[in-house]
């Protein structure tokens, strides 16, 4: 008879064992050095301390988790997401989303003082068209910031080689923004309607490269995008010069933007086929006047 496996299950996690699973699979997940795993002790002292650290469970054993420690922000508490793992054989399955729907669930029902905490943060390599996918169009985040090197230029991690740019994203939790995205409404029509008149600043060239076009026009108008490729990993594995040439080009581009009024509002994977490149779309402005709820929290409304 086949067994059928346990359903997966999302709780805290409890006590030392459970946290020497999220170091086996923080282990598995980013191969780092023993120096640059975290180490149990803090892993110990930042749970009793109150902070998230979530699983998700086969059974007993961990396949998943999210960490995330308290953070503040123009001096407003938050809560600074630091990992999101799913092992790889369960991954493309949602576990991931449903890691941070948990996380954002127990961040809603915390209380500072009786004020609600509003926004998660957290950072992603730009490169990555799967992490960028979940975080803009599954999630609703957006960012203002761009990190040149955030962990120095490269980690043990066989992830982080080619340097550890970030982009810092936030998720402000109960906007209208994110719970219509929760809800599943999808912007990939609205997305591609926009990018069919507009020249990408980085574009994916027909030898797989990354084209820069006019900066000073693109600054002009309204509307910036950015392409990557669909599987930067491979093409680190393939050819790490032209993963090189990604990096640079892409850190320029958004650098640029970034500093000149833009901000990076969504993202649209394999756009032009299945191999397809994806693209981030930036908007001129601020994103308090894209997400109305930004500005109420500015204001230092509860
Ligand atoms: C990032 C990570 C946690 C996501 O976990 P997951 O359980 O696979 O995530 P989900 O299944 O919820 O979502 C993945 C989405 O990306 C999509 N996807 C997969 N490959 C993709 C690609 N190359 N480009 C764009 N989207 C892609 C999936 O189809 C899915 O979207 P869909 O549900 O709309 O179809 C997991 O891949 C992981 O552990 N990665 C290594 C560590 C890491 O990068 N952590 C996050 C930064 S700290």
């Amino acid at each position: 008879m086949v067994q059928s496996k346990p359903p997966i299950t999302i709780r805290d996690l409890q006590g030392l064992h459970d946290l020497k699973q999220a170091e086996a699979v923080e282990r598995e997940v980013w191969e780092l050095s023993d120096l640059d795993t975290t180490p149990l002790t803090l892993a110990v002292a930042t749970q009793q301390a109150g902070n998230l650290w979530l699983g998700a469970f086969e059974g007993g054993t961990l396949v998943g988790f999210a960490f995330g420690f308290l953070g503040l922000e123009d001096g407003r508490p938050n809560l600074h997401s630091h990992m999101l793992a799913v092992r790889a054989p369960y991954r493309n399955s949602d576990l991931g989303y449903k890691l941070k729907l948990a996380q954002r669930e127990r961040v809603l029902a915390m209380r500072i003082n009786d004020a609600r905490i509003t926004e998660i943060t957290w950072t992603f390599d730009p490169l990555q068209s799967k992490n960028a996918h979940l975080n803009f169009a599954k999630l609703g985040v957006i960012s203002l910031s761009y990190k040149v090197d955030f962990y120095g230029p490269e980690t043990s991690s066989t992830l982080h080689r080619n340097s550890t740019d970030r982009l810092w994203v936030k998720w402000p939790l109960a906007s209208r923004r994110v719970q219509t995205r929760l809800h599943g409404k999808d912007h990939r029509a609205e997305m591609l309607d926009a990018l069919r008149t507009l020249q990408p600043l980085i574009q994916f060239n027909a030898h797989g490269k990354p084209h820069r076009t006019d900066l000073p026009a693109a600054l002009l108008r309204q509307r910036i995008a950015i392409e990557i490729p669909s599987d930067v990993g491979s093409v680190e594995q393939k050819d790490p010069a032209l993963a090189r040439e990604w990096r640079l080009a892409t850190r320029w581009a958004f650098t640029a933007a970034l500093q000149s009024g833009f901000f990076v509002a969504e993202f649209c994977r394999t756009v032009r086929g299945q191999q397809g490149p994806g693209v981030y779309l930036l908007e001129k402005g601020t994103p308090e006047e894209y997400i109305p709820e930004l500005a109420y929290q500015t204001n230092g409304a509860r």
